[in-house]
């Protein structure tokens, strides 16, 4: 018993319970581990969830359990309840609010429990597109040039915009917000877009210019070192005529639409130096920006080969038909080596920190059990830490 690795996964639900939710169900892995899905609701991330439950079950050795949580005493509650190793974060918001999925990698990190994912300030930095875009910009990576308007009334204030530009929310995700109308070709078009953005979304809007070309999606995985992943690539030519070649929110969510089928993501045919210039990059973006164990960074390429970084997006999706685990596919990893790809990330943290307190003569017994045991079933190779029967 004392040698199994709990592992929590903690989602996020979107709506409050009027009612407590009793503590879900471990499960033991045994290699063939399966059983009722312990997911008790509705919850966005619910069907990931629920499969890298799964996946991670199916492990020899390992403890799982899933509590997906709206207030972050729930999450409070889940650690009291299954005193976990790690945690698998997929916290994609709280109190139903997705800017306070920051609040949970802080929570975790503030009780010193090893969690899968970046860290609280890369989150932070991510979720505003603007601070994302102005600290890649102060440290040399070549992003589009952007500004934030509060509102069409302030527009005169800006320094001169070069057109066509493309307007959007400045804390959103999943092109929430993004429409053929966001790429802009005048001032009156670009006050209007301003306008329906800060009306809409309730929060600024930023304008940035418009790269036109080639749109790649760069995923890293790993940690300390993260690798970077065979690219993918969406392409645009299905569009009818017309169309402006960008993701819109129906592109990624509105099956049949127009922009749902004139769009396709597949892997990137690149030349070595393209692949060199845009894996450089994209690792570049992830390092500044202080993502950890998995991220996808946009990017598009202008007429010139020029690669721009336009979103980064640390825990981005994980489900084994979405983009990151189809490129940790093209490099070879079938789904269930990925995610043990993460979980390793987080569990070397907790072996490093343990050798850190042991150098430091200091007892870690309340943070950290069982590191060498962990090292050894997973093959952590930390220095210092030794294989046990
Ligand atoms: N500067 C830009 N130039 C060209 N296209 C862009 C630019 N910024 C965003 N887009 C298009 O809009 C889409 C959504 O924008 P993005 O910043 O990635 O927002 P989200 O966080 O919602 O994914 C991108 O995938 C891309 O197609
Ligand atoms: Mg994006």
């Amino acid at each position: 018993m004392g040698t199994e690795t709990r592992i929590l996964l903690l989602s996020s639900r979107d709506h409050q319970e009027g009612f407590d939710e009793p503590p879900s169900q471990w499960r033991r892995g045994e290699g063939h581990s399966r059983g009722p899905s312990g997911i008790a609701r509705a919850d966005s991330v619910a069907p990931v969830a629920e499969h890298l439950l799964e996946t991670v079950a199916a492990t020899p050795g390992v403890r799982v359990a899933h509590r997906s949580v709206f207030h972050p005493s729930e999450i409070l509650a889940a650690i009291g309840d299954h005193r976990p190793d790690v945690v698998l974060n997929l916290c994609e918001a709280l109190g139903g609010d997705s800017r306070l999925e920051v609040h949970a990698a802080w929570l975790l990190q503030r009780l010193g429990l090893p969690f899968t994912g970046s860290p609280f300030h890369a989150l932070r930095h991510c979720l505003y597109k603007l601070e994302a875009n102005q600290i890649l910009a102060r440290a040399g990576v070549r992003v589009p040039a952007t500004v934030r308007v509060d509102s069409p009334d302030h527009l005169q204030h800006l320094p001169r915009i070069t057109f066509p530009a493309i307007v959007k929310p400045e804390r959103e995700d999943g092109s929430l917000g993004i429409e053929s109308r966001s790429v802009v070709h005048d001032l009156g078009e670009l006050r209007a877009q301003v306008d329906h953005v800060v009306h809409t979304y309730k929060q600024p809007a930023i304008v940035q210019r418009y790269i036109h070309g080639r749109e790649l999606s760069v995923s890293l995985l790993g940690w300390p070192t993260p690798r970077v992943l065979p690219p993918g690539e969406i392409t645009f030519h299905e569009l009818p005529h017309g169309y402006p070649h960008i993701l819109t929110f129906d592109s990624k969510w509105e099956a049949g639409s127009v922009d749902y089928n004139g769009t396709k993501s597949v892997a990137a045919v690149l030349r070595p130096r393209e692949l060199r210039r845009v894996a450089a990059i994209g690792r570049r973006a992830f390092d500044v920006l202080g993502l950890r164990d998995y991220g996808r960074v946009d990017v598009r390429v202008d007429e010139r080969g020029d690669p721009y970084v336009i979103d980064v997006n640390p825990n981005c999706d994980l489900s084994e038909d979405g983009g990151f685990a189809l490129a940790a596919a093209r490099a070879g990893l079938p789904y269930a080596d990925m995610v043990w790809e993460v979980l390793r990330s987080a569990l070397r943290r907790r072996e490093d920190d343990a050798v850190l307190f042991a150098s430091r003569g200091r007892s870690s017994r309340n943070r950290l059990s069982r590191p060498r045991e962990v090292a050894s079933r997973f093959n952590l190779g930390v220095a210092g830490a030794t294989a046990a029967p």
